[in-house]
């Protein structure tokens, strides 16, 4: 099994086969996961550099922990207390790491596209793990994965993605990866916050009314509100936003039905979702978590370049 790309980049140019590969090696390594010695020798000699310029915790541990699992070597990389606070380019820097002889490079970057420009410019394999507002590809990947655990699968599945979708790129990334797998997909949350023309050129639903998108979903998958990336006031109050759309335990009383709740973390609580919703009967959140690491086992064995 290999995949159509050399690096993942973004889900928007994946192919439904190499989603269909990705998620069905991920349940191997879940499989291997389980058992009492985690670790298999898939990447042993593969040098991998986790290049993280802006902040993580659930996605820097889940790769760091995946590669470890896979026997490779790795290099953490934080641009704070790195040369970046001197001056020195992205490309600089990435060439010096790259002149120790490292075969992937996982990126994290607060500019859409740096690791689209670095895929221009270098040799090894690069894993975008989250460009600005662009994408989140192993986001994507592992909420699918967590979808698919829970409801077996994902084509019918109707998906609502809920709050902050104009800031998510987790949004785009779930977007373009459901659409292809054929799920219906909903966005819902305050007008401000979702894209003009998003539903017309991804063909995904909008709605407005939160009751009506729990009413609609069999999965939900609820957003941060994402305060440091937005330079405009575009709902009244954090209260306010919780008051409409904050899911609420309540809420999920009143449906006629059950529904999961999913959240990509970490989770702004009392703001787009309530404790007792994001620790209660619904919540897959850590789920989500844990499936990561296969998910991520998934992607750096398929694009090791001696695969
Ligand atoms: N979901 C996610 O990307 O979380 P982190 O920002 O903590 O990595």
């Amino acid at each position: 099994m290999s995949l159509s790309t050399k690096h993942l980049l973004g889900i928007k140019h994946l192919q439904p086969e190499d989603i269909a590969v990705l998620l069905q090696t991920a349940a191997q390594f879940k499989e291997v996961l389980q058992r009492p010695v985690k670790k298999v020798p898939s990447l042993r000699d593969v040098t991998i550099v986790n290049l993280f310029y802006e902040n993580s915790t659930r996605t820097r541990i889940s790769f760091e922990l995946a590669e470890k699992r896979l026997s490779a070597d790795t290099i953490n990389f934080a641009a704070s207390g790195s040369s970046v606070s001197k001056g020195e380019t992205l490309l600089d820097t990435v060439n010096n790491i790259l002149s120790m002889k490292v075969d992937m490079v996982v990126m994290r970057h607060s500019a859409s596209g740096a690791p689209h420009f670095l895929a221009k410019h270098i040799d090894a394999a690069i894993i975008n793990a989250g460009d600005g507002i662009n994408e989140h590809p192993t986001q994507a990947l592992l909420d699918a994965f967590s979808i698919q655990e829970k409801v077996g699968s994902l084509a019918g599945c109707r998906v609502a993605i809920i709050g902050d979708v104009m800031h998510s790129r987790v949004a785009l990334s779930n977007m373009y990866l459901l659409k292809k797998m054929g799920a219906e997909v909903m966005v819902a949350g305050p007008p401000t916050l979702i894209p003009k023309h998003l539903a017309q050129a991804l063909d995904v639903a909008v709605e407005y009314n939160l009751q009506k998108a729990l009413q609609w979903c069999d999965v939900a998958n609820v957003l941060r509100i994402q305060l440091e990336r937005q330079n405009q006031v575009l709902f009244s109050s954090l209260r306010e936003y919780n008051l409409a759309y904050g899911i609420k335990r309540p809420l999920l009383d009143a449906l006629k039905k059950d529904i999961i709740i999913m959240h990509p973390g970490p989770i702004n609580r009392g703001v787009e979702i309530d404790s007792d919703v994001a620790d209660g009967r619904h919540s897959i959140i850590l789920d989500q978590v844990q499936n990561g690491v296969a998910v991520r086992m998934a992607a750096l064995y398929l694009l090791n370049p001696q695969h």
